[in-house]
């Protein structure tokens, strides 16, 4: 992996830590539905960042401004110290491949194998595999990581649901990324498969130190992984804090997100 500047900033502890990505002041509406007003987000290296916020909200849409799927009407966006706006296509293909996206489902290609599922990131992404990458070693390792290296040859429609998100994992990790964006990992699964996917998230976290963002409006999985926790209300940065400190709040906005 290539090196990269460290550059550290004090979080609201006073202590100093690497930002990895930031979204600063973004706004995004679509005609008078103003989705995300002055919206602001720090993710730290190594820490497992949630996002809650109701359906609607707007966090499908801020994870897509994130990774360009969606373009914000103003603010500025941050990975890796760089403000993704003044780069070059190619320097952002690059920056590009350091963060892993799991879609809200799955988004497997129906019409692939699992393999070619997950060679499909590695095309994509030649530059960064050159031709002596072993692929083959690459898909065992990332199938192995979500413990389903016999499913390499079927087809989407032969797994379950449960399967398809776990296999849509190991294609997010086969780029390597530094940062992982996940939308709803645990969303139609039943609470044991949803467990798993949420043990798998921290058992990836701990082998490769990723930074992760997680969107959820499962409030186990929130219990379970957050580090700390932004909640999105009103298109906003509402209120931050740990699962804790934002559980036991007696805001009325905020208390609604954990009330069973
Ligand atoms: N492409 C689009 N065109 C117009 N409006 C959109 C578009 N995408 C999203 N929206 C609107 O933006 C708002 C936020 O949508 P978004 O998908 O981000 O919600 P969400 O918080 O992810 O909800 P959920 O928890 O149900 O996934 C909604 O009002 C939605 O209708
Ligand atoms: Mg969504």
């Amino acid at each position: 992996m290539k090196e990269q500047q460290t550059i550290l900033t004090k979080d609201k502890n006073q202590e100093m830590r690497e930002v990895v990505l930031q979204l600063h002041d973004l706004n995004k509406s679509f005609d008078d539905n103003h989705v995300l007003k002055h919206f602001n987000m720090k993710l730290y290296k190594g820490e497992n960042l949630v996002i809650m916020g109701k359906s609607g909200s707007g966090k499908s849409v801020m994870i897509k401004c994130l990774v360009g799927l969606m373009e914000a009407d103003s603010g500025k966006i941050s990975v890796m110290h760089k403000d993704i706006t003044s780069l070059n296509q190619e320097s952002l293909d690059v920056l590009r491949a350091d963060i892993g996206f799991l879609f809200q489902g799955s988004a497997l290609y129906d019409s692939m194998t699992v393999r070619e599922n997950l060679e499909f990131p590695l095309r994509r992404h030649t530059k960064r595999f050159e031709k002596s990458v072993d692929r083959e070693k690459l898909v065992i390792e990332a199938l192995g990581n979500v413990g389903l290296y016999h499913t390499v040859d079927l087809m989407p429609a032969e797994l379950s649901g449960g399967m398809q998100r776990r296999i849509a994992l190991a294609r997010t990790l086969i780029l390597q990324p530094r940062i992982i964006l996940y939308d709803e990992p645990t969303s139609g699964l039943d609470p044991i498969t949803a467990k798993e996917i949420i043990i798998l998230m921290q058992d990836i976290q701990k082998k490769y130190n990723t930074s992760s963002l997680i969107i959820t409006h499962d409030v186990d999985c929130a219990r379970v992984i957050s580090d700390r926790m932004i909640l999105l209300i009103d298109g906003t940065n509402y209120a931050e804090g740990t699962f804790e400190e934002l559980s036991a709040s007696i805001d009325p906005k905020v208390r609604a997100f954990f009330k069973q």
